[in-house]
């Protein structure tokens, strides 16, 4: 069992009779980039909220690194960077005297402002006004920031935002260096799961305000399990057939799809297949994307 760095339980958050977070268990391990996934307005923000102690639950229990966030506010949060909806900055003074005003509050020292800008790679942008940096360069700024205070556990509200392709990239390759390079726990959101499956370790997948998924990376990627595609002369004569031999055979198109297959099973459907004199032009095996599965737990969610 891994230690966990953030565990709720019931997490609840109502907003008049809305509920914006509906009893959520998250379980965020230690050491891991948890990739919190949702469509707009799924309750992402409102609960990354109340692990940062920003709105209170209306019912449910958070921990943090083994504490309980309503006795331990303060030593809970020092522990914690984030960054949440785009910061805002002063634009007329250059990255470092932004980050100099926060270091400042934090009594972090000065030597602290080059390690961040070191690590989000902007010493080179270091000096230049803020109202001149790109819009990905703000977002690691952002990152920099929260990182400051010399966090255990980053969190990230959607810091890939507005970001073009480089940009996403270059949030990326900062984020997967965290755990290993600086102990650091990430708890990052996104509504693309295109955009952290290459980084997150773990993934909680939240919809409607409910958390319909949560486990490892791996455990999700199972669940894309090949579907062996047949394109034949007689579809339905075709899907007749291997239905009435017990097979699972839905039509799509001109294609009949079957899931779950292995050698064996593609072996035998073609058999029958040809035997009962239906032209097989085309055999092929499918896997579902990562995407097509979020999807998937998305939309059977709003079919509710
Ligand atoms: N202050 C508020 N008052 C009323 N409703 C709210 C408030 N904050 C959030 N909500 C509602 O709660 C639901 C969840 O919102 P939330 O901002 O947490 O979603 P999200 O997953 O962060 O979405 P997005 O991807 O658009 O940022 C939405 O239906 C939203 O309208
Ligand atoms: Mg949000």
């Amino acid at each position: 069992m891994s230690e966990m760095v953030i565990e709720t339980s019931n997490l609840t958050r109502r907003y008049g009779k809305k509920v914006s977070v509906n009893n959520v268990n998250l379980k965020v391990p230690k050491g891991s980039i948890y990739g919190f996934l949702g469509p707009n307005g799924a309750g992402k923000t409102t609960t990354i909220r109340m692990l940062l102690g920003l709105i209170r639950p209306t019912s449910g229990h958070i921990r943090i690194f083994n504490q309980d966030l309503s006795k331990h506010r303060m030593p809970i949060l020092r522990r914690i960077g984030s960054l949440v909806e785009s910061p805002s900055y002063y634009g007329h003074l250059s990255g470092y005297e932004n980050l100099d005003v926060i270091a400042r509050l934090l009594k972090v020292p000065s030597k602290r402002i080059d390690e961040v800008l070191g690590i989000v790679r902007l010493t080179p942008a270091a000096h230049q006004t803020v109202k001149g940096y790109s819009l990905g360069m703000k977002q690691r700024l952002g990152i920099a920031a929260a990182l400051l205070g010399n966090p255990d556990l980053l969190i990230l509200d959607e810091p890939t935002n507005g970001l073009d392709p480089a940009g996403i990239h270059e949030i990326r390759t900062l984020i997967k260096d965290m755990p290993k390079q600086h102990g650091i726990t990430v708890v990052v959101s996104s509504h693309l799961l295109s955009e952290i499956d290459q980084m997150a370790t773990h993934v909680g997948i939240i919809d409607h305000g409910h958390l319909l998924f949560q486990d490892s990376i791996e455990k999700l990627r199972e669940q894309s399990s090949p579907k062996l595609f047949l394109q034949v002369d007689k579809p339905h004569e075709a899907k007749r057939l291997l239905q009435d031999a017990g097979f699972k055979v839905s039509i799509q198109g001109d294609n009949l799809q079957i899931p779950n297959s292995d050698l064996s099973v593609t072996e035998e459907i073609n058999r029958q297949l040809v035997q009962a004199g239906i032209s097989v032009y085309r055999i092929s095996e499918q896997s579902r994307s990562l995407e097509d599965i979020f999807l998937d737990f998305v939309d059977k969610e709003g079919s509710l």
